[in-house]
């Protein structure tokens, strides 16, 4: 019988990638434990994980703020070297992505409209796809040796 010679072994191999379907905060939790365990499987620093937890928080929490359809959260690990995050929805996109990331946010109704600017500033190589279709953000979060 084989048997894993620690628990950080078994998460390199089965926690490598994870989707979650978002409906509810719920699987927002469920989102964020996930990528908690790969970033400790990763041996992330403390501080790079409560980053990759809050951005995750504030994109997922927007799919339940701003769409009324369910969203996917994807987290998988680039070669150990970092997290790739893919956080996307069917809803009616961004008006005014550009502005909002300005931080010019005067037009926000709803929340303090600082989600998507401080999960840009928390990860790395972000990127927004934003259409009438839906919106998908890519970001990576990438291992400080
Ligand atoms: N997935 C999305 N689909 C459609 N519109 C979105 C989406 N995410 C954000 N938005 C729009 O972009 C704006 C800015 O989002 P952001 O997360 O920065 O702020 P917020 O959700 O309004 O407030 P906060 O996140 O600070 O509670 C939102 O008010 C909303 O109009
Ligand atoms: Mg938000």
């Amino acid at each position: 019988m084989f048997f894993w010679k620690n628990m950080n072994d078994y998460y390199k191999i089965f926690c490598m990638r994870k989707k979650i379907t978002i409906r509810s905060e719920h699987d927002i939790r469920i989102a964020v434990n996930a990528v908690r365990i790969l970033a400790n499987s990763l041996s992330f620093s403390k501080v790079d994980l409560q980053k990759l937890i809050v951005a995750v928080s504030e994109l997922t929490q927007n799919i339940l703020d701003h769409t009324n359809e369910p969203g996917i959260f994807i987290c998988e690990s680039t070669d150990g070297k970092g997290i790739r995050i893919v956080v996307q929805d069917q809803g009616k996109g961004i008006n005014e992505l550009d502005q909002i990331l300005e931080g010019e946010n005067d037009f926000q109704k709803k929340g303090l409209g600082l989600g998507l600017v401080g999960a840009k500033r928390l990860l790395d190589d972000f990127q927004i796809e934003t259409s009438e279709k839906g919106t998908k953000v890519i970001a990576t979060k990438w291992k400080i040796d």
